[in-house]
């Protein structure tokens, strides 16, 4: 037997260990692994020089635009920074241009994806306005619905807890995840009103509009509203000290309850709003260093479960409005989210363990995607290459992502994604796009349960 590709002088993280071990690939499956001896022979072998070897990482929240919104982000470019970062799958929001929430602009969606994407991806739905169409869109392949609580993105009515009701009823009833924005359009918008009447419009000002209570309140009205359906509730972005509680309060209930934090609110605080102004901001904010501790615990703790880079791109210009209200909320952060979770182990706030549990197989486990998220024979052969003690400074002018800025922009970091394969495929090698766009495969959520 003759596989397609072996990898040799690794050291792969399989089972919460780090193994010396070879890899043997054939259609894009992991088909034996072990030592160099017992592999197979192969048309393609890879000395990997003792690299680190990872499951293929997952961002399970971007978005990669597109469509009418292409100018900041297409399928090509985002992906081709998911690769550069390390990424061999990304789940991509539905806020789009149009906006991702009925069968026809679903099936648009996948078809250019399909045509356009580096690595696998998934693409989520939000709420369509007629919720008998939502076990169609499930089946026609949506991820999972997303649900934006800080601003009318859907379908469904975010002022009327009943069409909320009705929303995470007829989803668990599909047996579909749904990812949610919590925070409280209606105190943003009070609060927004009161400061710019007194023509308060700094970036600090927005701190005081998206206040960590507006993320507490979003999340207790879901909670509520969810309360007797069968819904898998994710919560994205978790900014706050009190929303973290609020959300281990909930798990405690015994309801599916999970929850995912950014790099940016482990990483930064208020205080880098005062030093990078309106590039800052994002939705939901940088908060104080009280929460960022408390995200920290939650991330080494295990109370956090996934790490989500909201990849949010934006032009330099819609950056840079001279009123905050004016300006477009997000960053980007595929290209720097591992390598600051990097560093994190280096200083050991998380281990290898917690790592490899936020950014694979947890995001697996929510979103079922059974073959991915862990090396195994059998499964999918989407692997990470690190270059653990590679020292190197980010440099966002390089960026693959059609947004050339970064927080984190010079700043020196320790290991860096080198290589990363998608289904048996080398899509990456030295920061470099080595595959066409097309090389990645479309991955369907579909109806858990029919209906
Ligand atoms: O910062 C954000 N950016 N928060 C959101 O909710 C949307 C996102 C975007 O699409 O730019
Ligand atoms: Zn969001
Ligand atoms: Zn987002």
């Amino acid at each position: 037997m003759i596989a397609d590709l072996v990898l040799n002088n690794t050291k792969t993280y399989i089972k919460g260990e780090i193994l010396e071990c070879s890899i043997a690939i054939e259609e894009g499956k992991f088909i034996k692994i072990g030592r160099q001896p017992q592999m197979p022979n192969a048309d393609q072998k890879i000395n990997l020089h003792g690299m680190l070897v990872l499951p293929g990482l997952i961002d399970e929240h971007v978005h990669l635009r597109d469509e009418k919104k292409a100018y900041k982000e297409d399928f090509i470019s985002g992906t081709a920074a998911a690769a550069a970062g390390g990424f061999t799958t990304v789940l991509d929001m539905p806020n789009n241009q149009p906006v991702t929430n009925n069968v026809e602009a679903l099936k648009n969606r996948l078809d250019i994806a399909e045509r356009r994407t580096l690595v696998n991806v998934g693409l989520y739905s939000e709420f369509p306005r007629n919720l008998t169409e939502l076990p169609q869109i499930s089946r026609e392949g949506a991820i999972g619905f997303k649900l934006f609580m800080g601003n009318q993105v859907g379908g469904l009515n975010i002022d009327d807890d009943q069409a909320l009701k009705n929303g995470f009823k007829t989803a668990g009833e599909v047996g579909t995840v749904v990812a949610v924005h919590a925070e409280d359009k209606n105190q943003i918008m009070f609060n927004e009103q009161q400061l710019k009447q007194t023509k308060h419009n700094s970036a600090k000002d927005f701190l005081s509009a998206h206040t960590e209570q507006t993320e507490v309140q979003a999340m207790k009205r879901v909670l509520k509203a969810s309360e007797d359906s069968k819904t898998n509730l994710h919560f994205c972005h978790v900014t706050s000290q009190q929303g973290l509680e609020t959300i281990k309060e909930a798990k405690k209930t015994g309801k599916k309850v999970t929850c995912e934090v950014t790099p940016n609110h482990l990483m930064l605080s208020s205080s880098d709003v005062a030093l990078y102004g309106m590039m800052a901001i994002m939705m939901p904010p940088l908060r104080d260093k009280t929460h960022q501790e408390a995200l920290l615990k939650g991330i080494s703790q295990g109370d956090i479960d996934t790490i989500g880079s909201d990849h949010a791109p934006h032009t330099i210009e819609e950056k840079s409005a001279s009123s905050v209200w004016e300006v477009k909320v997000g960053v980007p952060g595929l290209e720097t989210a591992l390598p600051l979770m990097l560093t994190l182990v280096r200083k050991n706030w998380l281990t290898f363990q917690r790592l490899v549990e936020l950014f694979a197989e947890k995001p697996a486990e929510i979103y079922g995607l059974v073959s991915k998220g862990k090396i195994e024979e059998g499964k999918d052969a989407d692997l990470t290459i690190i270059d653990y003690n590679q020292r190197w400074t980010v440099v966002a002018a390089e960026f693959k992502s059609k947004a050339k800025f970064s927080l984190y922009n010079g700043w020196e970091v320790v290991g860096k994604p080198v290589k990363t394969f998608v289904n048996g495929a080398l899509i990456m090698d030295e920061s470099e796009i080595v595959a066409k766009p097309g090389s990645g495969k479309i991955i369907r959520g579909g109806n858990k349960v029919s209906i």
